[in-house]
């Protein structure tokens, strides 16, 4: 692939000339992007980049197994690998808002950056890997008027207080090109092809407010749905395909008893840049099995929706 060995090749040399002798920290979120944008940084820096995996206890299902076994053991990259669980689910505790669950995450992430940035003596550069479609999307929609829709916390979420400068190499890029980058950089394709994760994790796809128990939930719900998917071979057709758990309890019975727990939405979407999407037409067997495991195997959740809204008028997130 020329343009990516190419564009490789520039990005290298204009990381270079941003940074210095300056040192870099990069956020690790098990997604894609975060993870290109470490591998194309190291290259250009090496030991100046500190990479950062912080453990939110809003990650998928695995997550943090496969990122730490990715960087160390096939790029052989240093990792610090925070455990900040508790610190994110105190930040949450109480808020429901979208916008402010947002922001809080934003601020908290800038805050474990800045604790490990001095345990390196300081970092002047904070690496993320912000795309095209986030740096307009957080200023305007669609070319419509310029409102914001949603705070990415890698681009309009950060607190305006912060020390650090970015280094953001993938702002001109559209997904299927990072992806590209990736296979140029030697990521595993099962690595590459991953579906997208937003920064702020599980905590946009628990409408309301979010506890450990609801994250475990989710997780569990997710693991199994995206289970379900990849056996029956959708997996690579699916732009994102994720579970929602709603702030909602409705009556069930299972067995002879009276259940009252809560609804899971099913979202999955087809796109090819995340800026519009449709809704997947999964058929119904698919749909009935998946909803029959998932209240089966997790405790909490008796009735699975699925989200037929495609984007526009809905997002592909929930919140
Ligand atoms: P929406 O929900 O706005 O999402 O249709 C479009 C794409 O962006 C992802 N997304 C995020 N990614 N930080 C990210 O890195 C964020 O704060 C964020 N919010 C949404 C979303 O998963 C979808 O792929």
């Amino acid at each position: 692939d020329w343009t990516m060995a190419a564009f490789r090749e520039t990005e290298i040399r204009r990381i270079r000339e941003q940074v210095g002798q300056g040192r870099v920290i990069c956020g690790l979120s098990g997604g894609v992007d975060s993870a290109v944008t470490a591998v194309l940084v190291h290259e250009a820096v090496g030991e100046q980049l500190t990479c950062v995996f912080v453990d939110t206890g809003l990650m998928r299902q695995g997550e943090a197994e496969e990122v730490v076994g990715l960087f160390r053991d096939h790029y052989n990259i240093p990792l610090v690998h925070v455990e900040a669980e508790d610190q994110f689910m105190t930040a949450l505790a109480g808020v429901t808002d979208p916008e402010q669950k947002r922001k809080a995450i934003g601020k908290l992430f800038i805050d474990v950056f800045e604790a490990e940035a001095k345990k390196v003596g300081g970092a002047d550069f904070l690496a993320q890997g912000t795309l095209y479609p986030d740096v307009i999307e957080s200023v305007s929609f669609s070319g419509g008027p310029s409102v914001t829709i949603k705070s990415h916390h890698n681009v309009g979420g950060l607190p305006e207080r912060m020390n650090m400068k970015l280094v953001e190499p993938l702002r001109e890029l559209f997904k299927d090109e990072v992806r590209r980058l990736g296979r140029e950089l030697g990521l595993p394709e099962g690595f590459v092809g991953r579906h997208p994760f937003p920064g702020p994790g599980l905590a946009i796809r628990i409408p309301g407010e979010v506890s450990k128990d609801r994250a475990d939930t989710l997780r569990k719900a997710d693991a199994i749905y995206l289970d379900e998917i990849r056996k029956a071979g959708f997996y690579d057709e699916i732009w994102q395909a994720f579970a929602v758990l709603l702030p909602v309890q409705t009556v069930g019975v299972m067995g002879d008893e009276r259940t009252y727990d809560h609804v899971l939405a099913l979202r999955a979407v087809t796109s090819t840049d995340g800026m519009t999407a449709d809704f997947f037409q999964f058929p119904h067997d698919f749909l009935a099995q998946t909803a029959t495991r998932i209240i089966n195997e997790v405790r909490g959740v008796n009735r699975v929706v699925y989200d037929v809204t495609s984007k526009p008028p809905g997002t592909i997130e929930w919140e």
